[in-house]
């Protein structure tokens, strides 16, 4: 393993604190040819979280750090508590207990500095219904700190990322759903932030622009730390590197889109088609093989039967299986192996955990 020696000296001619100021530690390798590296530290951090309304725990102590060139995906159910966990990182609401730290900077201590760092996407249409895109997008740039030349090239950059052209002078009260949509995501890139926060980004956007904003996040991912949530698991395995899931405000799982689809109990199953007529010898061929669990037939069709392999947690089954039939001579047509499915891990992780206590506040709550 290479090794390292850290260093919070800040990238060339910079004196402030690495962590306050860009997030970026340097380390120097002991080989030296190879110098320095950079190493990735937290853009967003959180630490025990909290948001009490009252009674209800919205959000009960989440703890997760983002990344530059990470894309982190809240999933969770309806009233988990992830656009509350959003807008306190934002700086729009305070948290109960907890901390949410965002380039080094507590959002509670500095909020106005924490607000010129981040582009926020919240939830529902954009307020100043009663102005166009135009205005609004020349207003946010102004409090923004741009003016001239600059407020009109960021003006036109983001209406063309987001495609906005044909809306720019309709009041954005009479836009359709998708269209306010974009013009909520223009304002919340037009300063190009170092991290973004967007609470269902995609919501009520037709496929292709679906498509189209995801391809975009994609594009702005190298350079920023970005979170966005969704109920479209589709869209996690398309955009994001990462993803939580929260459930009564708690975080339940925290890996890459890969790490919780193989948590699917169909991760590793194995679907082989094959050209006999005896079933039984097929289950029992395959029933021996390393590290299966079970078989079943699934169908027959065209004069081949279809079966479904399924590996003990944990174990790749194919060589095995594969070379247990070879030996006793059936032949394999067809065969793929299901990763597992986004949506049966969702419902798994979410539905165990509804008996949690998710009203109780904590003592610390009310301190
Ligand atoms: N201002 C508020 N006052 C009281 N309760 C609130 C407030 N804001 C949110 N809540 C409650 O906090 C819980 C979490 O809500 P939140 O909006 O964060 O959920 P969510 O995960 O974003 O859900 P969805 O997927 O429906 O958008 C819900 O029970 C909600 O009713
Ligand atoms: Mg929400």
């Amino acid at each position: 393993m290479r090794s390292l020696s850290l260093d919070t000296r800040c990238t060339a001619g910079m004196s402030m604190p690495a962590r306050a100021n860009t997030g970026e530690f340097w380390a120097k390798s002991n080989n030296e040819k190879t110098g320095w590296f950079r190493i990735m530290t937290a853009m967003i951090e959180l630490e025990n979280l909290s948001k009490h309304f009252g009674e209800l725990v919205a959000v009960d102590g989440i703890s997760l750090n983002v990344s530059k060139g990470e894309v982190l995906g809240f999933l969770g159910p309806n009233g988990a508590g992830k656009s509350t966990t959003m807008k306190m990182i934002a700086g729009f609401l305070e948290p109960t207990a907890g901390a949410a730290r965002v380039g080094g900077i507590d959002v509670t201590d500095d909020p106005v500095a924490v607000k010129s760092r981040i582009g926020y996407l919240p939830e529902g249409a954009p307020t100043y219904g009663d102005m166009t895109p135009r205005r609004f997008l020349d207003f946010i740039a102004e409090i923004r700190g741009f003016d001239g030349s600059e407020r009109k090239h960021r003006i036109d950059e983001v209406v063309e990322k987001v495609i906005l052209q044909s809306v720019l002078d309709q009041p954005i009260e009479t836009l359709s759903k998708g269209f306010k949509r974009r013009v909520g995501l223009a304002q919340a890139i037009v300063h190009d932030p170092e991290i973004l926060i967007l609470d269902e980004p995609t919501d009520g956007l037709d496929p292709n622009q679906k498509h189209h904003v995801r391809e975009l996040i994609q594009e702005m991912a190298t350079e920023k730390a970005i979170i966005v949530s969704t109920h479209i698991l589709e869209e996690v395995e398309a955009v994001c590197s990462r993803a939580v899931v929260i459930a009564h405000g708690r975080l339940l799982a925290d890996g890459t889109p890969e790490e919780l689809m193989a948590m699917s109990p169909n991760h590793n199953t194995v679907v082989m088609s094959v050209a006999t007529d005896d079933v039984q010898k097929f289950a029992e061929t395959a029933i021996r093989a390393d590290g299966v669990k079970g078989v079943d037939h699934m169908e027959k069709l065209d004069g081949m039967d279809r079966f479904r392999v399924l590996p003990m947690p944990g174990r790749n089954i194919v060589q095995p299986v594969t070379e247990a039939l070879r030996e006793v001579r059936i032949e394999v047509r067809e065969l793929y192996v299901e990763r597992g499915a986004l949506d049966d891990v969702f419902r798994q992780i979410t539905t165990a955990d509804t008996k949690a206590p998710a009203t109780q506040p904590k003592e610390a709550a009310n301190a």
